[in-house]
């Protein structure tokens, strides 16, 4: 029988960070055993907020190695620059004329971006875009954080429309959300998520970080008032989201952690955090310098032409049914 399929995306603009590493990608890498993977760097939607021309081409490059350096195995799964196969944006305009705007307009992220600039079509139209990436290739699951949820609501509630209207063509995805790390902390304000646009950089650990800054950045990380490590989101955000790390790079269950270092002090639990982090990011960032950039862009290139071919079956269907085609 033939393998599901999974699609998934991650802007590049700004670097990775272990929210979107524990958040998605080891779900895209796990995925890979047993589903029928498209990765995609998706750098179109990137530029629905103000971006650095002259820095775009090599975040896109950087990005595309950093995801293969965490285990995107482009010979095992399809991995591309979105904006070299046209299909997904030729499809984003046809589900466009399904979507109301209202909808979009009550997305969080798009209310969060949108706060105090003048709102932009790009913006609102994202999730429009981001569906059209997944309903392309007909996938049936997505490996996302939980901030995506509502994206992938809309694009359930596009697929559903649209095969009502014009006949059975798109399987209705399913998320695929951890069940821990689907929304890591900032570190330095723990109530909002790790973020690639916040502008102060303690606040994330990015994939690619040394274990110097790495100490520095948990030591500096925010806790709460009182002592004692203990997992509890309401009193203690910060230590929390300290724990939960822990957890998911040493593998430790979280009450485990807790018996471990519930009298001990911050100082010393910091330490033991720091630790999991730098042994867990220690061979993403060894094969990280073992790629080489040309040998990254030729693959991309490469895949591109592939995605291109597939997509271009798929979205003749869609033409077909649209009333587009003969
Ligand atoms: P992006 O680039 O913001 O993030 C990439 C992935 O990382 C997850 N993530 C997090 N998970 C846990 N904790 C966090 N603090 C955290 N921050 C980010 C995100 O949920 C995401 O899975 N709109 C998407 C990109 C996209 C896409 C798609 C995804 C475009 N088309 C089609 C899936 C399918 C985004 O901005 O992700």
């Amino acid at each position: 029988m033939d393998r599901k399929r999974v699609f998934s995306g991650l802007q590049p603009t700004g670097n990775v960070h272990i929210g979107n590493y524990l958040g998605a990608l080891r779900n895209w890498v796990r995925l890979q055993e047993d589903y029928d993977c498209i990765y995609c760097i998706v750098d179109l939607h990137a530029m629905t907020v103000d971006y650095d021309v002259a820095a775009f081409a090599e975040e896109r490059r950087n990005a595309a190695r950093v995801l293969i350096a965490c285990g995107v195995d482009p010979a095992r799964s399809l991995f591309y620059y979105q904006s070299e196969v046209p299909q997904h944006t030729e499809l984003a305009w046809i589900l466009g004329t399904m979507t109301g705007v209202g909808q979009l307009s009550r997305m969080t992220q798009y209310k969060d971006k949108a706060k105090g600039s003048e709102a932009r079509l790009g913006l609102l139209a994202y999730p429009v875009l981001m569906a059209a990436d997944i309903l392309l290739y007909r996938a049936h699951a997505v490996p996302v954080g939980d901030d995506q949820k509502q994206h992938l609501e809309l694009t359930r509630d596009l697929a559903i429309r649209f095969n009502s209207r014009f006949g059975d063509e798109f399987p209705v995805p399913d998320p695929i959300i951890p069940e821990h790390g689907d929304r890591i902390m900032s570190l330095q304000s723990p109530t909002a998520k790790m973020s690639k646009s916040d502008p102060d950089e303690a606040s994330r650990i990015l994939v690619l970080d040394p274990p110097d800054v790495i100490r520095s950045k948990v030591k500096r990380a925010v806790t709460d008032s009182g002592s004692g490590v203990r997992h509890d989101w309401e009193e203690k955000p910060g230590v929390s989201n300290l724990l939960e790390i822990m957890s998911l790079f040493s593998g430790t269950p979280i009450p485990a952690l807790e018996s471990e270092f519930g009298s001990s002090g911050y100082g010393k639990f910091k330490e033991a955090v720091a630790e999991a982090v730098i042994v867990g990011l220690a061979p993403i960032r060894a094969a990280y310098e073992a790629l080489d950039d040309a040998a990254v862009e030729a693959g991309m290139r490469r895949h591109a032409a592939v995605a291109r071919d597939k997509a271009e079956e798929y979205q003749q269907r869609v033409r077909v049914r649209v009333g587009l085609a003969g």
